[in-house]
């Protein structure tokens, strides 16, 4: 079974095209850097050939509000009608949790208008909403940083490790599409400003963490339960103190390039 993965060189593309070649599987690790670009169509077709599964984890480079919106639409409809004319018969997102929910925010919005794209699109899909990766902690608080300070709403947050969410995906992979949403998340909850604070600690990060209930996340305003999933999500096993102890020893700029 050939699968493409678009974003193949990403944070997730690239741990889940791993795996899926560690298990046998014929992968295409398709990105820009690889003549695949899903904005012109450049080498989509030939990628695509053969293929019985895509699975999209790209990311927009901007996340200015137009420019975001753009980017998930043109490559979306771009990836279904070269998937369409290639007879690909599973469509993979990845998207967040609690997208609907955080529409005051130009990034979610053009998720929900991919997410709404792949429904109303004939191939066969899966949608799979995570929460934010363990990975992407340090780049919530860079985007809440004053100063010394870090202002944060202590909401119920429940991120996962970016192995699992490839892991996750990787399984979806090899499966039947669902038609529909599947959640996965962390295996623990906390507070968000809590998993910062702590981040920043074990980086021996200066940065004050105040926890301000309205203070805003990514620029919008988030009430108790808007970044956790339901109680039927799949959760990831790895847990954030261990993950915190990995990655203290690993260089930042390998963790997350967003
Ligand atoms: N951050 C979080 O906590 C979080 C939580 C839930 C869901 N998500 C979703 O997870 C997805 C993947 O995130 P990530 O952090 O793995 O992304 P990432 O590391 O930023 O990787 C993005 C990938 O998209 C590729 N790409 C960019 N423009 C492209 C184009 N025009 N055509 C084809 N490929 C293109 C990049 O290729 P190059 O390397 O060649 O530029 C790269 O491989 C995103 O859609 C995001 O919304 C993120």
């Amino acid at each position: 079974m050939k699968i493409v993965v678009i974003g193949g060189t990403g944070l997730i593309g690239s741990k889940l095209a791993q795996k899926l070649h560690e298990q046998g599987q014929e992968v295409v690790a398709a990105s820009p850097s690889s003549g695949v670009n899903t904005l012109t169509g450049e080498g989509l077709a030939d990628a695509l050939k053969g293929a019985s599964v895509v699975v999209d984890v790209t990311n927009s480079p901007s996340w200015e509000d137009a420019a975001v919106l753009k980017f998930f639409e043109t490559s979306t409809r771009n990836l279904l009608d070269y998937e369409a004319s290639a007879g690909v018969g599973h469509h993979i997102a990845l998207s967040v949790v609690g997208t609907e929910r955080l529409l005051a925010s130009g990034f979610f919005r053009a998720k929900l208008a991919q997410e709404n794209l792949i429904k109303a699109s004939s191939i066969p899909y899966s949608i799979i909403r995570a929460t934010q990766f363990f990975e992407f902690v340090g780049k919530i608080a860079d985007l809440s940083t004053e100063g010394n300070k870090v202002r944060l709403p202590p909401v119920l947050f429940q991120p996962m490790a970016a192995d699992d969410v490839a892991g996750a995906l990787g399984g979806i992979a090899m499966s039947s599409p669902v038609n529909d949403t599947v959640e996965i998340g962390g295996p623990e909850q906390f507070r968000l400003d809590e998993v910062i604070r702590r981040d920043l600690a074990s980086r021996k990060d200066p940065r004050e963490v105040i926890s301000d209930p309205h203070a805003r996340y990514y620029g919008i305003e988030v009430s108790e339960r808007s970044l956790v999933p339901n109680n039927d999500a799949r959760l990831g096993e790895t847990r954030f103190e261990d993950w915190l102890n990995h990655a203290a020893k690993v260089p930042k700029t390998h963790q997350q390039r967003a």
